[in-house]
C-alpha cells in the first residue's frame, strides 16, 4: 500500500531556534495517528509544515508516493489536507451554515450560490459532529467553545479531506462531545481518510489512535501501535530521562534563616553513631548511603520509632521529646517508610480512607468522622497530588504502585508536617509516577516544608537533593552541598567505612 503521506528528514527554524529536527513520519491511509508531545515539543509547527502553512527547510515529503511542498495552506487543502487549529478562526456574526461554507460556496451549474443544497449539506455535516440539534441558521457567537470547536471540524469536512489533523480537538469539548467526536473519527477512518490527533490527554490517545507518536524537542522519539505501548511509556518518552533526572531545586532557600530542624548528635547506642543536620525550611536534604549504612534507623530514631541514647532535636527551636512517636507528630515530624505494601497501605479500604487514616482524631473530634470535611480535604490532595484513579471510593490496591505512593504522600500531607522523612519513596514506581513525585517534592519544598529523603539512587538524589548527608556502617561521613554533590563524590564517601 503507498502511503497517504510520508515525511522525511523534516527539518525546521525560527531564526536561530531549531524547532523541528529529521522528522520521519508515515501516515497510512485510514489511520488514526495520536501526537504527543510536552507544549513546545513542536508538534502543530510539524502539522503547520504538512498543510502548507510552513515551508520546511529541510527534508521532503511525499503525498501518494509523489513529491509533495504545497506552497500555502489553500494548495495544502487543494491536496485533501485539513487542519482544524487549536484557535477558533470562525466569523462569530455569520451563521453556522455561512461559516462552514466560507470560501466553499457550493453553487448550482448556472454558478449560482446553491442554499438549499447548502442547508441540506451543512445539517448532514452538523449531524455528523454530533450538533444535529443546532440550526444551521443561528449565529456562531450564540454556540460554546465546545460547539464552535466542533462546527471548525464540520466546516473542515467540507472539502472531504483526505488528512484531518485535529489540534487538542477535545480541550474543550464535554465528556459526551468528546466521545461523539471520536465515533466521527472512527466513521472517517473506515471510510479511508487519516486522521491527526494531537491531545495532551494521553488515556484518549491510548483509547482511540491506531498508532501513537511522541515528539520532544522538536525530534520524533517514538513511534508505536497504540496497543503495544502504555501511559508510563509514552510519559518517559514526552519527558525524557535527561529532563526526569534533571535537578529542579533553587538552591537552599531559607537558608541562614533558623533552621527548621536542628538534630544534634542524635543516635541509637547501636547502629548509629552520633548524627547532626540542620534543614533549613524549604531545603530538601538527600540521604544517601550503600545497603546497610543505617538510613533507615537515622529516619526511624529521628521519628521516635526506636529508642534513642543521647543526641537532641529541636523543630522551630523548640525540643521534642525523643523516642516518642507522638511526640515527634506533634512536633509536625512525618515519616512515610519504605515498603508501601508492607507498611504503607490499608490494602483493605479505599483511596480516601488511606488519605485520612492518619489525621481521622482531627477529622473526627465528637467520634464520628466529618465525611464531608474527610472529602473534601481527600479530594483536594489527591487533585494535586495528581493521584489517577476513577473515584477515591475504590480499594487502594486497585491502584497502580506509583498511585498508591502518592495516596500514602497525600496521607502525610494530611497530618500537615514541618518537616517530612521519606524512605526509598520511589521505590518500586514506574518512570511515569517517579517524575510526578520527584515534582511533589519540589512543589512541596517550593512551599516551605523541609525534607529530608533517603535514597539508594544516586540520580534520585541528585535530582531533588540541595544538600546530601552521606552515611556509611552507621555513621554520617559526609554533608555535600550542592556543588559539591556528583555521582562520584558521593559514592566515594558511601564507600569511606568499607574501605
Ligand atoms: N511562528 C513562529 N515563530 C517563532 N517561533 C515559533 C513559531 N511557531 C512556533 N514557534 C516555537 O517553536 C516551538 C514549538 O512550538 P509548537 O510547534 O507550537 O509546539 P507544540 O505545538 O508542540 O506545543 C516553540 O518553542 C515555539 O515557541
Ligand atoms: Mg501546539
Amino acid at each position: 500500500m503507498t502511503p497517504l503521506i510520508a515525511l522525511s528528514g523534516i527539518s525546521k527554524s525560527f531564526g536561530p531556534v531549531q524547532v523541528l529536527t529529521g522528522i520521519d513520519l508515515v501516515i497510512e491511509p485510514g489511520q488514526v495517528v495520536g501526537l504527543l508531545g510536552e507544549n513546545g515539543a513542536g508538534k502543530s509547527t510539524l502539522m503547520n509544515v504538512v498543510s502548507g502553512r510552513h515551508r520546511p527547510d529541510g527534508g521532503r515529503m511525499e503525498l501518494d508516493g509523489a513529491a509533495f511542498a504545497p506552497g500555502s495552506v489553500a494548495q495544502g487543502i487543494a491536496s485533501g489536507i485539513r487542519f482544524v487549529h487549536q484557535e477558533l478562526s470562525l466569523a462569530p456574526s455569520l451563521s453556522v451554515a455561512e461559516n462552514l461554507f466560507l470560501g466553499n460556496y457550493l453553487s448550482r451549474r448556472s454558478g449560482f450560490v446553491d442554499r438549499k443544497a447548502m442547508r441540506s449539506r451543512a445539517r448532514t455535516l452538523l449531524e455528523a459532529v454530533g450538533l444535529g440539534d443546532v440550526d444551521p441558521g443561528l449565529a456562531v457567537s450564540h454556540l460554546r467553545a465546545g460547539e464552535q470547536q466542533l462546527v471548525e471540524i464540520a466546516k473542515a469536512m467540507v472539502t472531504r479531506p483526505r488528512l484531518l489533523i485535529l489540534d487538542e480537538p477535545t480541550s474543550s469539548l464535554t465528556p459526551a462531545e468528546a466521545g461523539r467526536l471520536f465515533a466521527l473519527v472512527r466513521d472517517l477512518a473506515r471510510a479511508g481518510t487519516s486522521v491527526i490527533f494531537i491531545t495532551h490527554r494521553i488515556e484518549e490517545a491510548l483509547a482511540n489512535c491506531d498508532r501513537i507518536v511522541v515528539l520532544r524537542d522538536g525530534r520524533l522519539v517514538s513511534d508505536q501501535s497504540a496497543r503495544e505501548t502504555s501511559r508510563d511509556e509514552l510519559i518517559r518518552h514526552m519527558v525524557g530521562r535527561e529532563a526526569l533526572f534533571a535537578y529542579r531545586g533553587g538552591g537552599r532557600p531559607g537558608a541562614g534563616a533558623q533552621p527548621r530542624a536542628r538534630i544534634q548528635g542524635l543516635t541509637d547506642g547501636t547502629h548509629l553513631a552520633p548524627i547532626s543536620l540542620d534543614v533549613a525550611p524549604g531545603e530538601v536534604v538527600g540521604l544517601f548511603g550503600l545497603l546497610g549504612s543505617g538510613r533507615t534507623e537515622f529516619l526511624e530514631t529521628l521519628y521516635g520509632f526506636r529508642p534513642h541514647k543521647g543526641g537532641s532535636v529541636e523543630i522551630d527551636g523548640t525540643p521534642i521529646v525523643l523516642g516518642s512517636v507522638a511526640a515527634a507528630v506533634a512536633a509536625g515530624i512525618t515519616l512515610v517508610p519504605e515498603g508501601r505494601k508492607t507498611r504503607g497501605i490499608f490494602p483493605t479500604h479505599s483511596v480516601r480512607r488511606n488519605i485520612s487514616a492518619s489525621s481521622l482524631a482531627r477529622l473526627s473530634p465528637m467520634g464520628f468522622v466529618r465525611a464531608g470535611q474527610e472529602r473534601e480535604e481527600t479530594d483536594r490532595l489527591s487533585s494535586d497530588l495528581g493521584i489517577r484513579m476513577h473515584s477515591a471510593q475504590q480499594a487502594i490496591t486497585t491502584l497502580s504502585g506509583g498511585n498508591q505512593q502518592k495516596a500514602i504522600f497525600a496521607r502525610a500531607m494530611e497530618a500537615k508536617p514541618r518537616l517530612l522523612l521519606l524512605d526509598e519513596p520511589t521505590h518500586g514506581v514506574d518512570v511515569g509516577a517517579k517524575a510526578d513525585i520527584y515534582d511533589i517534592i519540589h512543589q512541596l519544598a517550593r512551599e516551605g516544608l523541609s525534607l529530608i529523603v533517603a535514597s539508594s539512587e544516586l540520580t534520585e538524589i541528585l535530582a531533588i537533593a540541595d544538600r546530601c548527608l552521606v552515611m556509611s556502617a552507621g555513621e554520617q561521613v559526609a554533608i555535600l552541598d550542592r556543588d559539591e554533590m556528583s555521582e562520584e563524590t558521593i559514592l566515594r564517601h558511601a564507600f569511606t567505612r568499607h574501605a
